[in-house]
């Protein structure tokens, strides 16, 4: 016979008293949801884990530093017998018993008189997974499958967070516009809920950088509107950029406005942000993985590295030094010792790289320019401060890349004329 299956049910615990024996690693896996739900959690154990003592010492239980008594499930809604002494879980569960309250026991489950589901909470779904003997299997070949549990759990947390299983909400939405940071252009790289957000899209506004690679994923129904291709000059492009955004959101459609990297590093984010708010859209903003430091990090570059950089400054090259329109203080940038990062400068590379000389920062600085980085396509140059715009022309460095100036460059198993070591970085190739 196989066994009976479980009847799941939702318990509601908030401010409802919920007794807990034992104080090891169990007890701490099993803490953060009950009080995540609102227990009010009576943790009895002579000894607990450091991080059960943290959530005493801080008031979110309360903690009985003692073995348990008969007659401590007094008052109790729901207990969980998570000793490492089996005898006395077995009273523990005896006690629920008759008083009957529902009682988890962690050693031998199907002594206790309920079993804790796997589960896994994503934006507002909680998922809670049971298995039990399957009808027909014989019994002890397919019982109740814990592993099997948090296995589907997984799948289906992981499928709705990045919204490869697709569960549309059916209360209708208020119209809005999600200004979505989608990292540096590897699609492994944007955020989980970034991902959920573009599945759930009826209208997808993508720049020219970011993982473009997703827009493919996008079922047909989908409108794909590529920014980078929207015309006129840059000003009137933005224009155009968000009167669409605010037309298809007064449209009640669900707007992804796809951006490179993190929305509000050189991203224009705010600028849509303000023109949504100003016609009353309402705007989620979703941070994403700026190629700023992705993109050095993708090549084995740490921005600050202990006893080297303390500091990385992250600077747009795109105006020129001696541009009046700059609002850069080159000749205090030259003054740090810590690590530039420039984004946007392959073409006043040489102008910068003179700006920092001449003010102070030394010739042999090293300096690594990173074409398409976490793409297909990533190549990394290396070079000095002195020969960083000489060696960028003869290379045929192009946009998009980040220049990294500093001691940085030099260290770790990457960097040029260090013992050969393997890498992987996870990008795409
Ligand atoms: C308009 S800015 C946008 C930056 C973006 N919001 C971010 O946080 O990464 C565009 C510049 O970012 C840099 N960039 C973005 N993605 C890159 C990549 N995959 N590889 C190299 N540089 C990148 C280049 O300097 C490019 O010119």
């Amino acid at each position: 016979m196989p066994e009976t299956p479980a009847y799941p049910v939702g318990l509601r615990l908030a401010g409802r008293r919920v007794v807990l024996a034992g104080g090891g690693t169990v007890a701490q896996r099993r803490l953060p949801a009950l009080l995540a739900a609102g227990a009010d959690v009576t943790l009895i154990a002579p000894e607990v884990t450091p991080s059960v003592e943290a959530m005493a010492e801080a008031g979110e239980i309360t903690w009985e530093r003692r073995t348990y008594r008969d007659g401590d499930l007094a008052a109790a809604w729901y207990a969980l017998a998570a000793t490492d002494e089996p005898a006395v879980n077995a009273a523990i569960a005896a006690e629920a018993e008759t008083r009957r309250i529902w009682c988890v026991r962690t050693d031998e489950a199907d002594e206790g008189s309920a079993w804790t589901p796997a589960t896994g909470r994503t934006e507002g779904v909680t998922v809670a997974v049971l298995t039990s003997g399957a009808p027909g299997v014989p019994e002890g070949a397919a019982g109740r499958d814990p592993r099997r549990a948090a296995a589907v759990r997984d799948a289906i947390v992981a499928g709705l967070s990045d919204g490869t299983l697709v569960a549309r909400r059916n209360r209708p939405r208020a119209p809005g516009v999600a200004l979505v940071g989608g990292g540096p252009g590897d699609p492994d790289l944007i955020t989980v809920r970034g991902r959920r957000l573009l599945a759930e899209a009826d209208v997808v506004v993508a720049d020219r950088l970011g993982p473009r690679d997703l827009l493919d994923e996008l079922p047909p129904h989908v409108e794909v509107i590529d920014a980078a291709k929207i015309p006129y000059g840059r000003a009137m492009a933005q224009e155009a950029i968000n009167a669409a955004l605010v037309a298809h959101a007064k449209e009640g459609k669900a707007v992804v406005r796809l951006k490179g990297g993190d929305p509000f590093v050189f991203g224009r984010g705010m600028e849509e942000a303000e023109q949504l708010a100003a016609e009353g859209i309402e705007v989620t903003v979703v941070p994403g993985i700026s190629s700023s430091i992705s993109v050095p990090g993708a090549v084995g570059i740490p921005v600050t590295h202990r006893g080297v950089a303390h500091e990385f400054t992250v600077v747009s090259g795109h105006v020129a030094p001696e541009d009046p329109r700059s609002l850069v203080d080159w000749p205090a940038l030259a003054r740090l010792r810590g690590t530039l990062v420039l984004l946007m400068a392959v073409e006043n590379l040489g102008a910068i790289a003179a700006a920092l000389r001449a003010h102070g920062r030394p010739d042999d600085t090293p300096v690594a320019m990173i074409q398409e980085g976490t793409m297909a396509t990533e190549r990394r140059v290396d070079a000095t401060l002195a020969t960083a715009a000489d060696r960028a022309a003869a290379e045929g460095v192009r946009p998009p890349a980040v220049v990294v100036i500093g001691e940085v460059v030099g260290v770790g198993p990457y960097a040029p004329g260090a013992p050969a070591a393997s890498r992987d970085s996870g990008t795409r190739r």
